[in-house]
Parts: C-alpha cells; structure tokens; sequence
C-alpha cells in the first residue's frame, strides 16, 4: 500500500476560503426549477411559499450560500418583467435553448423567497444575448433601489416588497462566446464595458459584477476581457469584479454518452484525469490575470462546472437528467479542494445543477427526493467556508493517469476556521487501492473524523434505498510520534478535524 506524509502548515494562514466557492445553480432548464424545487403552494408536496421544503431542508443544511439564477442559457432570453407582478398575468412562452414551455410562474420574488427559505444569497444572471442594456440596468433599479425612490421601486412594492432586496451578485450574461450570443471576446467586452456601466451601486448594494469568461482553456477570451475590462477606469471605477470561468468534466466529450452508473476503472481514470485540468485551467486563466491585476482584485467565478454523464435511460435527453455516484462525489471533491488551494483568486463557483440535472445535489420524484453523494461532500466541506486556507504538502501518493494525462492519487486541502479548529479534507482518487497516510499538523490533534465510502465507486442511492451511501463518521486516525495516522480507502473522501 502507498504510504503518504501529509503536512498542514497549521501556522501560516493564506487567504480566506469565501464560502460562495460552495454556491449551487438553478436554471429553468428540465425538471432542476419546476418539480425539483417550485411545486406551488397549492401542491401536496410540503413546501415553504411553493418551494418544496425537503429542498428547502437539503439547501441549508449544506449552508448553500448562493444560487444562480435563472440560468445558464435560459438567462440569455428570459426578461424578467415577464416574471413580476399577479402570477395569472404573466407571459407564457418557450424556451429558445431547452424547447418548454415557460409559464413564469416563478420569477424575481419567488426566487427571492427561495433564498430567504434558504439563507443562500441570489447571483443573477442577466440577459445580454437577447436583451437590452436598459432592461438589465432596470432589474437592478426595480431590486435595489431604496423604497419610494423610483417609479421601479414603487412598482417593487406594489409587487409586494417594499423594501430593497439588496441584490448584490450579478453576471452580465451566459456563455456569451455560445448560447448568449455567439459573440467574439472584442466585442463582448465592448459590450461588458456598456451594460457595467449602467448597472448602479445602491445604498447598501454594491454590486459584484462578473463578466463572461472563457470556457475551458479559451487563454484568448482572458486575454481580452482582462485588458479590456480588468483595470479600473479613469477616475478609479471597476467595472469588474469577477471574471467567469465554465468548465464540466465530459467523460468521452460533448455531447455527453457515456452511463452515469455503468463504468470501470479506465472510465474512472477518465473523468479524473479530466478534473485535474480544473487545476490546470486555473493557474493558466489566473497567470494571464495576474499580469494585468496583480493585486488579485478581479476575482475568478467558476460559476458552472460538474461532471457531464449521458441521460437516465428512458428520461428526455434535453433534460440532462443523471444519476449521481461515488465517482462524482469523489470528483466534486477533488474539484472543491483545486478551489481552496486557488482561494486568492477563486471565490465563488456554482456546481450544475441543484436538482435533476447534469451533476445534482438531489434528486425528486413526486413527493419523494433523495441527496446524492455529491450533497454529503458539500456538506463535509462546510466547515471549510470562510476559514483561512492553510497549504499542505503531500508526498509519496504517487500518479495515476489516462492517455497521457496524470492525476494525483490524493487531493488534499486544509483551512482554519475563527475559532482555531483546522479541517482537512482528503480524496484518495484511486479506484481500487487504499492509501495509508500519516498527517502532521503542527502541535494539533485530531479530534474528528467523517467520511464517505462505499463498497464500489458505481455506488449511488436510489428512490428505493435514498441513504445507501452517506457520509457517516469514520475512525479517528491514531498519534504515531508528532502524526496521525489512518487509512484512506479507494474512492474516499474523509474530512478530518484538528484543534
Ligand atoms: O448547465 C447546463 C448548460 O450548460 C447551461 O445552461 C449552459 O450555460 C451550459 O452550457
């Protein structure tokens, strides 16, 4: 068995791990919105203000702390005047990318009370394909603006709030180099710079404006958008705070064909080997960033990314809809520790999608809902959320790789929270093998430890058996010398504290 010194520099704080890094995504797309989360007030399904209460449940007990909203593509044709005002009023449409029928029955408020049912804050994404520099500046007058103020914020009230919502998270547009408008980087950061412009701070609100990035490793989107938007103006504004970044993990790539329960080990060393490159992308978009903002202000959103599987036999295909293993929790794992290790520059990201599509954190069926092993993850790293990212030095776990492409055999990261208490998470990334490993962290001693394991990596819960795997506590490492050692299994994510 590989046996691995682990050392956390327990002394020597970095930067704080923001806990929007562990934000969720909802978009109108499949079954995540309508029936994964929105079933009416009117529904038998308990719900809080129509949102069903079991989600409701999953969402705080994981301290989700944003949601994304209302997509994805979707967000590039939605205009939010359709979803404000008497429900029975508003527009029915269809959806431009995903074919369904819109009924706008849920908009801006009830999304809002999603947030307030949740404690999560609300990152919208506003129209730029589709819409107007003017509806968008709109939205955020109508959200923020300070009661009475405006003939926005008296419709705002007449809607039912009177006072600002103090939305602060905004995206200016989707994937805009695609579905948002197939646009080149030139002239989207023209475009970034005009709808940045108008979209006002208000008492209480700063906004947090975040411009479409690059996919994958698109260097040249960065290039642009940062030269272009990355410097504050004359008379020091910033138009920028937050450049995007979307990258999934497509076993096989696009479109998505290969099963989500069905796989062996090269399959496994596949999707790894592809979350590796999350680090890979990182350092890259963030050295182009550095030259052109070496204080880091602009931060980097890693605002969609998760692994791609094909759809559940007999489900739509346009609905994305897949099971969640082992293998993808130990995935999202590795991709939570890349963003804890990168804490300086990335600080805020959206797993896709919180229900019933593409890489969930639940799934629903009528009144019932199971968590994925990928919500137990979210909910073993909470205690990383704000903390102070500590480094960690690995050694002796080895490689595994994939056509050429390595992948470390552990993912390791660490922060220390206010009160003292430092957690450090692990991933054993190997398939089948176990690692033993011997951690020191300075005079600290492990008081804690919880995990998730499973007899196979295939393994998932079902409808029938929603808690067949759960994260669960596991045995405490034991003092050898200045160290604590245990054994990681094959396909583990274990969460150790210290104090
Ligand atoms: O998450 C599904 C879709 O993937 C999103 O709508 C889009 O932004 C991305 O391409």
């Amino acid at each position: 068995m590989a046996r691995v010194r682990i050392k956390v520099a327990s002394e020597a704080p970095g930067p704080r791990v923001e806990r929007h890094v562990f934000g969720h995504f909802v978009e109108h797309l499949g079954r995540c919105l309508y029936d994964g989360l929105w079933v009416g007030e009117d529904s038998p399904v308990p719900n809080v203000r129509g949102w069903r209460r079991d989600a409701v449940e999953a969402l705080r007990e994981i301290g989700a702390p944003n949601l994304r909203w209302p997509g994805g593509c979707f967000a590039d044709d939605y205009h939010w005047r359709d979803g404000v005002g008497p429900r029975a009023g508003r527009p029915r449409g269809v959806s431009a990318w995903w074919g369904a029928a819109e009924p706008n029955t849920v908009g801006t408020h009830e999304f809002l009370d999603l947030c307030a049912a949740t404690g999560a804050e609300p990152y919208l994404c506003g129209n730029v394909g589709s819409g107007t520099v003017q509806e968008m500046r709109d939205w955020v007058e109508y959200l923020n603006a300070p009661a009475g103020a405006s003939s926005l914020a008296d419709l705002r009230a007449a809607h039912g709030r009177r006072e600002p919502a103090g939305v602060r998270l905004w995206a200016v547009g989707n994937e805009s180099w695609a579905c948002g408008g197939n646009m080149r980087p030139e002239y989207y950061a023209d475009l970034y710079r005009r709808f940045a412009t108008f979209l006002r701070d208000f008492p209480d609100a700063p906004l947090w404006r975040v411009g479409c990035g690059p996919r994958d490793d698109d260097y040249s989107w960065t290039e642009v958008m940062m030269r272009a938007c990355g410097r504050p103006l004359l008379g020091g504004q910033r138009l920028m705070q937050a450049l995007a970044l979307h990258y999934y993990c497509v076993p096989g790539d696009f479109p998505p064909s290969r099963s989500a329960t069905r796989f062996g080990e090269e399959d496994w060393d596949e999707l790894m080997a592809r979350t590796a490159r999350m680090e890979e992308f990182i350092a890259g978009h963030s050295a182009i960033m550095d030259r052109h903002d070496p204080e880091r202000d602009v931060a980097l959103a890693v605002d969609e990314w998760g692994a791609w599987h094909a759809p559940e036999p007999g489900t739509p295909p346009g609905h994305f809809y897949q099971q969640g293993t082992v293998r993808d929790a130990v995935m999202a794992g590795y991709t939570l520790n890349t963003f804890i290790r990168h804490a300086s520059r990335v600080r805020l990201a959206n797993l896709a999608q919180t229900a019933n599509v593409v890489h969930a954190l639940f799934l629903t069926e009528g009144p019932r809902l199971l968590r994925t092993p990928t919500w137990d993850v979210f909910a073993l790293y909470r205690a990383h959320h704000d903390a102070l990212a500590l480094p960690v030095e690995t050694d002796g776990a080895g490689e595994r790789e994939w056509q050429g492409r390595r992948y470390p055999a552990l993912s390791a990261a660490a922060s220390r929270a206010a009160d003292g208490a430092v957690t450090l998470t692990l991933c054993n990334l190997d398939y089948a093998r176990p690692l033993a490993v011997s951690v020191e962290c300075g005079a600290l001693a492990v008081t804690g430890a919880r995990g998730l394991r499973s007899a196979a990596p295939q393994d998932h819960n079902t409808f029938a058996a929603p808690d067949a795997v759960r994260a669960r506590a596991v045995e405490v490492p034991v003092r050898s010398g200045t160290a604590w050692a245990t054994e990681l299994p094959p396909h583990s994510v274990t969460s150790l504290t210290f104090r």
